[in-house]
């Protein structure tokens, strides 16, 4: 995929469903009683996979053009699956199903793609081993294929070393299988779209500070769920907008969720002028975003803002590259294990382009102000990566051509049109 330098991008946008709300709802509209209907649903291959191994163990799904309808089974309704259930590429999709399968009274197994086979599931497989489960990793090497014999679970509270939405869900899935309460404590608060939805289905989610849990054998009800845009899509945007010149870009019903919403914060540290209009806050917040072009500096990123950007982090580090002064991001190790080592091959992709930018332990320090250029970007399969790079090549002198460029299709398929419905 080859981009080129652009400037005056304006216009208007509706960037794709959430992806992370987009999953859980097609996870628990499955364990509701009725049809959940599920509207600007993320047609992401992510997603997609969702459905796959829900339809798999007896789930009827249809999509038509403008929504999704799930007529989920209970609780206890799924049926076996009579093959692997495929995850794809889909981290969430692995995680979170994960915990659901625990507490089944049939033997799954989970399978994907040969990066999904490298990312660590140890994270997972500990906590549901102490509630009882039986999951094995067939290499033994902690990662998928991972078989699973459902059992009755037991409710534990789980110290989570790791700030992880995808862990934390997890645990509490499982615990909606277990034989009394279950809670998880996480170092700082990941994203909370689990306990947000769980209840909206008549689920019983407690959360205090960091510790969130859960009251075993809910009565999930089929429910209405509009999917606000996905802010990690946005970010895309988010960053053209600030960094070409001449740009105005409205972006319409963006999730602003606070444990989201971390790139917002740091745009504005960095001096970004962003206006955010017709704010709601009724269940997931939402809000239009006004991004006008604006001049950026360097900032430091650390501490609990981090799982509130994860996903972020590959644009900020572009953004960093361009903007005057010094960023220094720490504690986001998580980085090294997303779709691929997102510090490496940040740091490595932003010098092909001139950038003087070094990669640390837990995160990336990089000397901003240096005139990039056009360079061959290796996205190693992470669309995260290949979005990021495809806008430094709207910003930068020359041709930036990205290997792969279409694994967007992962959790933004339409993004190479919006990103060019900007400069009409
Ligand atoms: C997600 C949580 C995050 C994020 C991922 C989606 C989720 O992962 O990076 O893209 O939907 O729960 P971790 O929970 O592993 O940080």
């Amino acid at each position: 995929m080859e981009i080129k330098k652009q400037t005056n991008l304006r216009g208007t946008l509706t960037v794709p469903g959430d992806k992370s709300i987009s999953h859980r709802a097609v996870m628990f509209g499955s364990l509701a009683k009725g049809t959940t209907r599920i509207s600007h649903f993320l047609e992401g291959a992510d997603c997609l996979s969702t459905i796959t191994c829900f339809r798999k163990m007896g789930i009827d799904i249809e999509r038509n053009a403008s929504e999704i309808m799930v007529h989920g089974k209970g609780l206890h309704g799924l049926s076996a699956p009579d093959s692997i259930l495929d995850v794809g590429n889909s981290g969430t999709t692995t995680r979170l199903i994960s915990g659901i399968l625990a507490g089944q009274n049939f033997i799954s197994e989970l399978d994907g793609d040969d990066s999904i086979r490298t990312r660590p599931m140890k994270r997972i497989m500990t906590p549901l081993t102490s509630m009882g489960a039986d999951i094995v990793s067939k290499q033994d090497n902690g990662c998928v294929p991972l078989v699973i014999h459902g059992k009755t679970l037991h409710g534990i509270h789980y110290d989570s070393p790791v700030a992880s939405a995808q862990v934390k869900s997890c645990v509490l899935l499982a615990g909606m299988y277990a034989d009394g309460i279950t809670s998880v404590t996480e170092p700082f608060l990941s994203r909370n779209h689990t306990e947000i939805m769980l209840n909206y289905f008549g689920a019983k989610v407690t959360s205090e500070g960091t510790t969130a849990s859960i009251v075993p054998e809910p009565t999930l009800n089929g429910r209405e769920i509009q999917v606000p845009g996905d802010i990690s899509s946005a970010a895309y945007f988010i960053a053209a907008g600030l960094l070409t010149p001449g740009s105005e870009i409205l972006l319409k019903n963006v999730g602003i969720n606070p444990t989201r919403a971390g790139i917002l914060k740091v745009c504005m540290d960095m001096g970004a002028d962003i206006t955010l209009f017709n704010e709601s806050t009724e269940g997931e917040p939402t809000a239009d975003l006004l991004i006008r072009t604006s001049s950026l500096k360097g900032t430091t990123i650390e501490g609990g803002i981090i799982p509130t950007l994860i996903d972020e982090i590959p644009m900020i580090a572009v953004m960093a590259a361009f903007a005057d002064g010094t960023t220094v991001i720490r504690d986001a190790r998580e980085l090294k294990v997303k779709e691929s080592d997102r510090i490496t091959v940040m740091v490595d992709n932003l010098k092909r382009m001139g950038a003087d930018i070094e990669g640390t332990e837990d995160g990336m320090i990089i000397h901003g102000g240096r005139p990039l250029h056009g360079a061959t970007i290796d996205s190693h399969l992470d669309h995260r990566v290949a979005m990021s790079f495809a806008v430094a090549g709207t910003i930068c002198d020359g041709t930036v051509d990205i290997l792969n460029g279409d694994c967007v299709k992962i959790s933004y398929p339409e993004f190479y049109n919006d990103l060019y419905s900007l400069n009409k």
